[in-house]
């Protein structure tokens, strides 16, 4: 870890050095200030530079409220955040954000630093997991249309509410992200994309309290590889179909993960309602990593939290052309696969392949359950896939 960052440090400073053109804008305030003003003025002298530009702050601890840096920026823009910002422990009154990136074309952050999101007072305050209609708490990072972008070894820590939201990008790369939140804080998802095309989330690790990556409608060619997650809940395509006006989604690709004491593994799961008629398509799961997860391959057409909807009625997204292949480890209870698929519109071209998972409780052994679904197999499977497919399992 030391060797690593002070690699980056060095190899910030020889991009500056050697960039002719790449003018930096240095926040130019003392660690333990508040930077908020001052990173403002920095980012918007930067996104009018004609040229290239980076808006550096340095190393040290800094206090940033509430911001947003919007473009669109007449050149490429350089965030290097080296040092460590730190949003208000206390303010948990309803905001939407901590920080914003918005409308900003030709995008990096990165250097290595962290934003803590001082979560602490604010996830007591929450009552989300109990109520519909609660108070709304400020996602960490945001990023609102932004195209062409790399977000490279930065730290999201103790987020209050989502550690990362990402809307409408275009050819968008995170790497080496690291996202850390205790597994008993509420609603703290690790990165949420949706209504987005070409995302790709690699070598990250993500530990937090709730999904590690959650998947939104109308998000298209998503690729999410080699990240490690756990604690948590980990990897959604969903919660779909609770709204109208939703968006399909198509080209998730989810590859070479590891989850660890996770509750949930992989996971589809949409509403039981007609809110709209979506389809979710091309969702590939393969080599994954499973150590000791609760619900380890879960597809979920009936999810209804808080009992607010009608669950006799079935969900109208259509599940198509998904697959899991190489997902072997261990599960956390005896539920190892669950397909539950509509009553009204069953999932077509399901395949299965090389499933190897394993349950060690007295309760056991390890069950697979299908119901509306009859997938493809090949392969292995550990345990023995649903003999009688398009039979609702015995409860
Ligand atoms: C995607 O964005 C990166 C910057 O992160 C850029 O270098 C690359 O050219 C973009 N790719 C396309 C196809 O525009
Ligand atoms: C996943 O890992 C395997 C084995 O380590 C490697 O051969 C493969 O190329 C990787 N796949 C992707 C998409 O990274
Ligand atoms: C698995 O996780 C559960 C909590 O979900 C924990 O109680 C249990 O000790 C873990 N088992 C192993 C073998 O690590
Ligand atoms: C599903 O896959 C088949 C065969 O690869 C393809 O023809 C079809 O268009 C796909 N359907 C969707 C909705 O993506």
């Amino acid at each position: 870890m030391g060797v690593h960052f002070g690699v980056s440090v060095f190899f910030v400073f020889c991009l500056v050095g050697l960039s002719a053109n790449a003018k930096v804008f240095n926040i130019g305030s003392p660690p333990g200030s508040d930077i908020t003003k001052a990173l403002l003025k920095a980012f918007t002298e930067a996104c009018q530079a004609p040229t290239k530009s980076t808006v550096m702050i340095p190393k040290g601890e800094y206090k940033l409220g509430e911001i947003e840096m919007t473009g669109p920026c007449k050149a490429p823009i350089r965030i290097a955040l080296q040092g460590t910002v730190k949003a208000d422990g206390n303010l948990i009154n309803g905001k939407e954000k901590w920080v914003a990136f918005r409308n900003i074309d030709g995008f990096k952050l990165n250097g290595g630093g962290v934003f803590d999101g001082e979560g602490n007072n604010a996830w007591r305050s929450n009552n989300c997991h109990k109520t519909f209609n609660c108070k709304k708490l400020p996602i960490s990072i945001r990023f609102d249309f932004v195209t062409n972008a790399k977000i490279r070894g930065i730290t999201s820590l103790d987020a209050k509410h989502f550690h990362i939201n990402v809307i409408g990008a275009k050819n968008m790369t995170f790497e080496d992200v690291k996202i850390v939140a205790p597994a008993e804080s509420p609603n703290t998802d690790g990165i949420h994309v949706g209504r987005s095309d070409g995302i790709r989330i690699i070598n990250s690790f993500i530990s937090t309290g709730d999904d590690c990556v959650s998947v939104g409608d109308g998000m298209k060619n998503l690729l999410v590889e080699r990240v490690t997650c756990g604690p948590g809940h980990g990897i959604s395509i969903g919660s779909l179909g609770r709204y109208s006006h939703e968006e399909d989604v198509s080209g998730i690709k989810i590859v070479n993960c590891t989850l660890q004491e996770t509750d949930n593994g992989i996971r589809i799961k949409t509403w039981p309602s007609a809110a709209c008629s979506t389809t979710a398509s091309d969702i590939h799961f393969q080599n994954i990593i499973l150590k000791n997860v609760t619900n380890p391959i879960l597809i979920d057409q009936e999810y209804c939290p808080w009992n607010q909807c009608n669950k006799q009625k079935s969900s109208t997204i259509k599940l198509v052309n998904i697959s899991f292949k190489n997902i072997r480890g261990t599960s956390g209870n005896k539920d190892a696969v669950k397909l539950l698929c509509a009553k009204g519109l069953p999932c077509t071209n399901v395949e299965l392949g090389d499933i190897n998972i394993k349950y060690n409780g007295a309760d056991g052994p390890a069950t697979f359950q299908c119901a509306n679904v009859s997938p493809k197999l090949m392969g292995t499977q550990t345990p023995k896939a649903c003999s009688s497919p398009l039979t609702k399992p015995a409860k």
